[in-house]
């Protein structure tokens, strides 16, 4: 049984700490599924960890939609969230209905994340109020990340951290059933979970959201020349796969691979699919 966002709610209510992960793919959906993590995100950063891009700006819908279907097959037990990306959501409240429905439809998520506080509150509320569970995301918002000015904390002053506060209410006030906080001060960021009834997912926010969520290759170590100062560091698989895969070539270029006990005939080489892989 998957994940409800009731669930999630719940959880916030018995003190419980929500744990969320990106996944992209089969590889990392089906290791958040093992590792039984209630909640994940297809996130759009899949722009900048998957398809090279410098921003997430450049994400597609049929990226977005593509992915969360992959992830949606891989991992039959969490909450499955997809973001809705740069400019799907913003023009109007009709196209940001049409998408969100498509990444529910096509894509198999349970539920959209998108970014902003009091200006896309309107239309938070149209898409929870024709039965679409959405998560809003305040603070640092990364499709905004020029307008921003880099990737940068905000909510520094007295004043901003009361606009993120009041940007916090309004997405939960028009039905979102979690937000996530990003970049924000650790004291902000306590005080927007203090304030909300729906549960606060932080990431580069401290310690006092309800939940965490991270980024799977942030996590994980899995590209060398990015590693954000809010990242998780639960392995360094990039320096793994690079010894592997230099063994590989190496002993390859040098008639080691394969021997003759690991070169099998035609016919026992099995076809490889997901859900056969014997
Ligand atoms: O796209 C993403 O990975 C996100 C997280 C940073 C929350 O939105």
């Amino acid at each position: 049984m998957r994940v409800t966002t009731r669930q999630i709610a719940q959880m916030k209510r018995r003190g419980e700490r929500i744990v969320m992960v990106t996944a992209y793919d089969a590889l990392s959906a089906g290791a958040a599924e093992r590792a039984g993590i209630p909640m994940v995100l297809v996130g759009d950063s899949l722009g900048q960890v998957v398809l090279g891009f410098d921003s997430t700006v450049p994400v597609s819908m049929e990226d977005m939609v593509r992915h969360s279907a992959a992830v949606a097959r891989c991992a039959p037990s969490p909450l499955i969230v997809a973001d809705l990306p740069f400019m799907s959501y913003q023009v109007s409240e009709e196209m940001a209905l049409g998408n969100a429905a498509r990444l529910l439809q096509e894509g198999a998520a349970q539920a959209v994340k998108l970014e902003g506080g009091v200006a896309i509150a309107p239309t938070v509320k149209r898409l929870t109020e024709s039965g679409i569970a959405v998560m809003g995301h305040v603070g640092f918002t990364p499709q905004s990340v020029h307008q921003l000015g880099g990737y940068r904390v905000q909510g520094r002053t007295e004043k901003t951290a009361a606009r993120l506060l009041e940007d916090a209410l309004a997405i939960q006030e028009a039905g979102a059933f979690a937000v996530v906080l990003e970049l924000l001060p650790p004291e902000v960021a306590a005080t927007v979970t203090e304030r909300l009834t729906v549960p606060t997912i932080g990431i580069g926010a401290g310690p006092e959201c309800d939940g965490q969520v991270q980024v799977f290759h942030d996590l994980l170590g899995l590209l060398p020349d990015f590693r954000p100062r809010h990242a998780g560091r639960y392995g360094d698989l990039a320096g793994v796969i690079d010894e592997a895969l230099s063994r590989y070539a190496d002993d390859v270029r040098h008639h080691r691979f394969p021997t003759s006990a690991e070169s099998f005939p035609a016919s026992a080489s099995p076809a490889r699919t997901v859900n056969s892989r014997e």
